[in-house]
């Protein structure tokens, strides 16, 4: 073994969900599934990947757990809030991604699994109406509600380390506010003052989840941690955070097939994006002012792969469009089209066209698996703030655009940059370039 300085994964990890719906009841129950040996964890890196650490003759290739030490899927503990009620296994029937008989094995575990009050507000998401929600006097006191149930779970449940993953609806779009999203202590003024605009629920979360030493992950594309005040908080806490919106399905192909056309040295003229989905994500998401959180999120992965600036010939003026479409005949089976229209030698149009009929919280549930895994690693290797090396999951990556820093879309580069950070942590050379 190397010479990692990575605290160990000693005991177990609490893993606190934000919404128990789709996503989050598919990750559930896979993970007691595959503890049981009745499931394989299939699309994560976690459980499958092997990274290549050393170079020349004394290059291996060994699984994640074998350079840095993990928490295993024996050591999870799951948690959870909702705006409704249903326990684990009824949230996981009404979502129907799963057949029952995947379910069934693990009943007993996902009954036990039921929702703590959920900290929310109606003109979030207007097309919940759950009664399963806290009483608050405003939003400071909504964070200090959360902080205790943390507190509660962590010692109901003998658990030192827990992570907060947020996988419940999209909020409506919070436009970063350069007097209240700056600083901490003009975060929590806002908070005490119950200002309901500009502090989502979510910044709630994420707060009660730093304050408690627990690391944050946004897997919606909600502003929550994008703003220099939780990265402040992060900083203060020591705690990692990452985000947002899971990469999962026409944002994949995207950030995975934009490469062969810069790789090639082709232009782009346009790239239109389209999906029919119709679980509650994209009856939430139907409702405008919610779609714009999804669409800034969407809109921005093209941008840095294949950049204007860079190549004018090829790049400047492509038309991107993302749009979503609430279709309820095919529940969680999102299907996206996309038509890319390119050009090649003496600007010759040509076409491609991509339909993806994917399945979202099947594509979701590992990536919830490894981004909680993840977390709780670069928690104990000290690394706090923004995770830049978990980009490779998210369609939107953190960065600190108060900087100038531009984000990594680029696939391949992302898992460029999750090798060297394992690597790393695993006390190895960090020894891939980047290009
Ligand atoms: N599945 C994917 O491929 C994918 C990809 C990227 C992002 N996401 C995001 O993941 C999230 C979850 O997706 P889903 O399909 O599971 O949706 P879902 O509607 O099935 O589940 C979301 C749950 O969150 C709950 N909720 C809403 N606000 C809450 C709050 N303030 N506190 C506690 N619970 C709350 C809802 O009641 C619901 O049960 C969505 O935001 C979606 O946009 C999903």
């Amino acid at each position: 073994m190397s010479k990692s300085t990575v605290k160990p994964a000693e005991g177990k990890l609490g893993v606190l969900v934000v919404g128990l719906g789709a996503v989050t009841t598919t990750f559930m129950t896979g993970v007691l599934m595959a503890r049981k040996g009745l499931a394989k964890p299939v699309g994560s890196m976690t459980q499958y990947d092997r990274i290549r650490v050393g170079k020349g003759q004394d290059k291996k290739y060994l699984m994640y757990k074998d350079i840095v030490s993990m928490a295993s899927l024996d050591d999870i503990v799951f948690g959870a809030w909702d705006v409704y009620p249903a326990n684990a296994y009824e949230s996981a029937i009404n979502a129907e991604v799963l057949k029952e008989k995947d379910i069934n094995p693990v009943k007993d575990e996902l009954m036990a699994i039921k929702p703590m009050t959920a900290a929310f507000d109606k003109n979030y998401a207007k097309r919940l109406d759950g009664d399963n929600v806290k009483t608050v006097k405003n939003r400071w006191d909504m964070t200090e509600q959360l902080r205790e149930d943390i507190r509660n779970f962590k010692k109901e449940n003998g658990v030192d380390r827990c992570v907060v993953l947020w996988a419940a609806s999209t909020e409506v779009y919070v436009p970063v506010n350069d007097n209240v999203h700056d600083t901490i202590e003009h975060l929590e003024a806002a908070m005490k003052a119950d200002d309901v605009e500009n502090i989502a629920p979510s910044m709630c979360y994420a707060y009660a989840a730093l304050a408690e030493g627990c690391p944050f992950i946004m897997g919606a594309p909600n502003t929550t941690v994008d703003i220099p005040a939780m990265w402040e908080l992060s900083e203060k806490t020591g705690m990692p955070i990452a985000g947002k919106d899971f990469k999962t399905g026409q944002t994949l192909v995207k950030s995975g097939f934009a490469p062969i056309i810069g790789t090639r040295m082709l232009g782009l003229s346009g790239w239109f994006s389209t999906n029919i989905l119709g679980n509650r994500d994209g009856l939430v998401l139907d409702e405008p002012a919610n779609f714009r959180t999804k669409e800034v999120s969407k809109l921005s992965t093209l941008e840095s792969i294949l950049v204007p600036e860079e190549q004018p010939d090829l790049y400047s003026n492509y038309y991107h469009k993302v749009r979503i479409n609430y279709y309820p005949p095919r529940n969680d089976n999102k299907e996206g089209w996309d038509n890319i229209d390119i050009f090649g030698w003496m600007g010759y149009p040509m076409q491609i066209k991509i339909n993806f009929l994917c399945r979202d919280s099947i594509l979701a549930a590992p990536l919830c698996l490894d981004l909680v895994l993840l977390s709780d690693l670069a928690a104990r290797a000290g690394r706090h703030g923004i995770q830049r090396f978990l980009s490779f999951f998210l369609k939107s990556p953190m960065h600190d655009y108060t900087k100038g820093e531009v984000p990594v879309n680029h696939l391949f580069q992302q898992y460029t940059m999750l090798k060297n950070a394992i690597r790393e942590m695993g006390g190895y050379e960090a020894d891939e370039e980047i290009d």
